[in-house]
């Protein structure tokens, strides 16, 4: 064989080193780092209207749980496997005091006390010894926030400026479809993908503008000038474009800690703050969703904000037209269930998501080392946290 020859097929697919991916930013199970992390924040993990006398069976960072609301109005989040013998609550009945497993009846609150046993001996003598493992929850802009790490580094649950200080006939809306996540509910990728994607504009000319035809407005077809900049609690983007008739439109947005979209209406219908915060919900490493709270002034204006292609939600495409128009379902899922950091090719385009990374890493570090990550509080009376984000004009 003629060494030559070899030589000028170097970079074939055969020599390329076995693929990997960075499992400590992405892999959100108990006593994983990012894992840990994640478990020192809120999560929201349902609608206020989720938590019913139906039990609803959940899957929030790897841990199958059920939600259920008892007799007194009180939301109640617990493991799914029933502290008996395992089988799942999801099947339990929901009675006044809290939920009863099917199987042999035990039935636990909304704290998960064992508060009947009706098989055992008086009712259960040695109940008061069982708890069915549980998870505090707190219902704030019509969603359910659950948090899910140690019970002493329990922050409260955040306000943001965006949800708080309303304009003259607003509202705050919760959403559960993934609007932002441009395909259906439940995403079957790492939760990364998305999240990073938030730090990066240059998809947005290109996938959303060029590749696909326009998927939002004129505007954000303009090519942008970006910088990024590290905030108090995340990656911010300033985005310029300098429009047909001169002036500016001055764009910024963000990724905030642990998993929120700070995104301004990207079909920019009007120049003002940001009207929506986005939670991006790992459901396990290769699935996410997102919830959305946002100040609307008609119902079910956050749904309508769903992407669509070729005048068509993602539902309604067909393969082929998610191959003629993909977007950002098609683009994330498309990078694997955990995209290959190994194989990656980071440019000048990926500071954003560069920054993003290592603030991750940085975070994940400061708790496995027995910090408090940023972006928590321990103050009730904090004000709401303010994320500098919105579609602004300028003159040039
Ligand atoms: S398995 Fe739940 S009561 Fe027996
Ligand atoms: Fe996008």
């Amino acid at each position: 064989m003629d060494t030559v020859a070899r030589a000028q097929d170097s970079g074939t697919g055969y020599t390329r080193r076995p693929s990997t991916y960075d499992a400590a930013l992405t892999e959100v199970g108990r006593a994983k780092p990012m894992g840990e992390f994640l478990r020192r924040y809120w999560h929201p993990v349902g609608l206020a209207g989720d938590a019913g006398t139906t039990p609803k069976a959940l899957r929030v960072l790897g841990e199958d749980l059920v939600l259920f609301r008892d007799g007194k109005g009180r939301a109640g989040l617990v493991t799914a496997r029933c502290a008996h013998r395992g089988t799942t609550l999801y099947y339990g009945k929901v009675e006044a005091r809290g939920i009863r497993c099917c199987y042999h009846g035990w039935l636990f609150d909304v704290e998960g006390r064992c508060l009947e046993q009706p098989c055992e001996p008086g009712g259960g003598r040695f109940r008061d010894s069982i708890r069915q493992p549980w998870y505090p929850v707190e219902e704030r802009y019509g969603l359910i926030f659950a948090y899910m790490g140690p019970p002493g580094k329990k922050p409260v649950l955040p306000r943001y400026a965006a949800l708080e200080v309303l304009e003259p006939g607003e509202f705050v809306e919760a959403d559960d479809s993934s609007v932002g996540g441009g395909g259906p509910a439940i995403i079957p990728c790492n939760w990364l993908q998305h999240y990073e994607n938030l730090v990066d504009p240059f998809h947005v000319p290109i996938l959303h503008g060029n590749f696909s035809g326009r998927q939002f407005v004129e505007q954000m077809e303009v090519f942008p000038e970006v910088r990024w900049e590290y905030t108090d609690w995340g990656v911010k983007t300033i985005a310029e474009r300098k429009l047909p008739d001169g002036r500016i439109f001055h764009r910024v947005s963000g990724a905030a800690l642990p998993t929120l979209r700070v995104i301004p209406n990207p079909r920019v219908a009007q120049y003002a703050r940001v009207e929506m915060i986005g939670w991006v919900l790992p459901i396990d490493d290769t699935s996410f969703r997102i919830y959305n709270a946002a100040r609307v002034r008609e119902a079910g204006a956050v749904r309508r904000q769903r992407s669509t292609r070729n005048g068509k939600y993602w539902e309604d495409l067909t393969e082929a037209e998610r191959r003629e128009f993909p977007g950002d379902y098609e683009a994330q899922t498309g990078q694997g269930p955990i995209t290959f950091h190994s194989d990656e090719h980071l440019a000048t385009s990926d500071k954003g998501v560069a920054m993003l990374r290592r603030l991750l890493q940085r975070q994940v570090k400061l708790v496995a080392d027995g910090s408090d990550p940023a972006g928590v509080s321990f103050d009730p009376n904090a004000p709401p946290v303010v994320l500098e984000a919105g579609n602004f004009i300028r003159e040039a």
